[in-house]
């Protein structure tokens, strides 16, 4: 599929990883080293670290701050839960939804994440969906229905101008921090492939601008041959994110 030019997103997702004072540190050294570059930096940081990274960060336009889950009600009687206004105050502008941590270790379905998605939307918070199939899935040569079983749920009853503002991000689960990444033409294959299903639901002009994003080991070495691939339009990066050099030449993978 041709497209226009969609912006280049690559976000950092620190998982469990990161105190307050670590977390402003990190930001501090990163920001220098990533304002030359041409695309946006997100990071999903832990709860507690996202108001001081937000001071700390001062208005920077270039690094945008979010978290990795909330809930998907407004308030209520959900001890350990958080609510996207609460985000939405400390600073956050975006929420990793659905990745897979959530449902594998946490058991969370296609159909609560999608509630999450349309909160995290009424909320004004920007969700990066994650889909991606197990090692078994692919064995299996099911690849291809597991993302459109994952997307169709996850993304059910959305409008077109409710997926236009969503990020997806295509994760395999054999992938993500294991050291396999996905070759280049595999991730462009699963892109290609979830673009042209959200092309075929959501329409041709919501496909051509959806942003996707590959995860699953990304490291600097590997960056940018995926980041050529038609299809992949950012990375979501997991364990080397949490090093101030090893993400920024992520970050700045044009320059490899
Ligand atoms: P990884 O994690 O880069 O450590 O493989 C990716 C992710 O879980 O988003």
């Amino acid at each position: 599929m041709t497209f226009a030019s969609r912006p280049v997103v690559i976000a950092g997702n620190w998982k469990m990883h990161k105190t307050a004072k670590e977390a402003v540190d990190f930001v501090n050294a990163l920001a220098p080293k990533v304002a030359q570059s041409q695309a946006s930096v997100f990071l999903a940081v832990p709860f507690t670290t996202i108001h001081p990274v937000v001071e700390a960060l001062n208005g920077n336009s270039h690094i945008t701050v979010g978290a990795q889950n909330m809930n998907d009600a407004d308030e209520g009687a959900f001890t350990g839960e958080i609510a996207g206004k609460m985000l939405l105050e400390a600073g956050a502008k975006f929420v990793v939804l659905g990745h897979s941590e959530r449902r594998h270790i946490f058991g969370e379905t296609s159909a609560f994440i999608n509630k999450k998605v349309k909160r995290a939307l009424a909320d004004g918070l920007k969700p990066i969906v994650c889909f991606g199939e197990t090692l078994e899935e692919r064995e299996a040569g099911n690849t291809h229905e597991v993302l459109k079983e994952q997307i169709s749920v996850t993304l059910e009853g959305l409008t077109p101008d409710q997926v236009a503002q969503i990020i997806i991000a295509y994760e395999p689960v054999w992938a993500i921090g294991t050291g396999k990444t996905a070759t280049p033409l595999e991730a462009q294959d699963a892109h290609d492939f979830c673009r042209r299903f959200i092309g075929a639901k959501w329409g041709d002009e919501i496909a051509s601008q959806i942003v996707i994003q590959y995860g699953g080991s990304v490291k600097p070495d590997n960056a940018k041959s995926l980041m050529v691939q038609t299809d992949i339009d950012g990375l979501l990066v997991g364990g080397a994110s949490l090093d101030v050099d090893t993400f920024s030449k992520i970050v700045n993978y044009q320059n490899m």
